[in-house]
């Protein structure tokens, strides 16, 4: 068994999304094997996030296939998709403000839970609101197990949440916010998670730990899909890096042969090179700056 060909965990082909008449995903097919960390980088406006909108369900294709665990999921809803065990984090940062750091971390258990139950129709919300109202030992005993679970989760981040699990997350920082978004994910028992841009925001000593973070998932082989502007990242996590430019993927390998790839330089040089887009974005020196911070992200690690 151990030289057949592991079977993709998530296959992409042909994913077509079109904005009026921008192209913003161009026929794209890609593969994430069980266990495999896949990098997607690529200059702003490149339809990376377009891309995870259409994979998590938030957004529908006009052409080509999602398949996940060999089930055709093309234009399931994110909540379906949820419950067969696909996870996100936003660029942004999308978390519950009102709600505290563990509540915000127990909603992705509650996902999961929801998903696994058998659904009973009509009955089902009525069975659900007595347990909730009568609060049974058994069902106290479930929300003490779910809390411990999403306890350990926020624990992974280190101090940075801990001492806040009771703070509504309005009240955290940006970068904290991002952590509570990314524990949500995990609560969620995840078979594959997408992490969009995870250390945007964040200084070198946050970005390092996120890195450990991302880097222990894995090592725990946790199939994870990222997309991250900082190169130096990208480059020590990744199995493989798939580059898009323009809605289309113009390069695809291994860290070091991609970081090497002339289309790939071309791209960055094209357009403001990401690193310099992300961390001075004052500078309005066009090319020749942009020229040498590419050449500069593209060949380090
Ligand atoms: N909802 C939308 N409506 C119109 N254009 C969009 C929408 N979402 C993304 N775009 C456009 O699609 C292109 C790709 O965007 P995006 O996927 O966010 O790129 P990236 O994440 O690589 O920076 C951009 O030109 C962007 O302006
Ligand atoms: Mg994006």
């Amino acid at each position: 068994m151990a030289n057949e060909p592991k079977k993709p965990l998530l296959e992409i082909t042909g994913l077509t999304r079109r904005f009026g008449g921008l192209t913003a995903v161009n026929g794209l097919s890609l593969t994430v094997g069980e266990g495999e960390l896949v990098s997607v980088i690529g200059p702003n406006g490149a339809g990376k996030t377009t891309l995870f909108n259409l994979i998590s369900g938030l957004d529908a294709p006009d052409a080509g296939t999602v398949t996940f665990e060999e089930r055709d999921v093309t234009g399931f809803t994110a909540e379906r998709l949820a419950s067969f065990g696909l996870a996100r984090s936003f660029q942004h940062g999308r978390v519950f403000g009102n709600l505290s750091v563990l509540d915000n971390v127990l909603v992705g258990a509650h996902t999961r839970l929801r998903a696994v139950k058998p659904r009973i129709p009509v009955v089902g919300p009525l069975v659900e609101l007595a347990l909730a109202l009568i609060r049974p030992p058994s069902v106290r005993a479930e929300e003490e197990r779910l809390r411990a679970e999403a306890k350990e989760i926020i624990a992974l981040f280190g101090e940075r949440l801990t001492p806040r699990l009771d703070k509504p997350a309005h009240s955290l920082s940006y970068a904290n916010r991002r952590r509570v978004e990314i524990a949500r994910a995990l609560a969620l028992h995840p078979r594959l998670l997408l992490l969009d841009e995870p250390t945007a925001g964040m200084n070198p000593t946050e970005t390092a730990e996120m890195l450990e973070i991302i880097r222990s998932l894995k090592a725990r082989g946790l199939t994870i899909l990222l997309i991250e502007h900082k190169l130096d990242l990208v480059m020590q996590l990744s199995d493989r890096v798939v580059v898009m430019d323009h809605g289309a993927r113009i390069a695809e390998g291994l860290p070091a042969a991609v970081a090497s790839d002339p289309a790939v330089i071309e791209a960055y040089l094209g357009h403001k090179a990401v690193g310099a887009a992300n961390q001075d974005s004052a500078n309005q020196d066009g090319g020749r700056d942009a020229e040498g911070d590419a050449s500069r992200i593209l060949v380090a690690h």
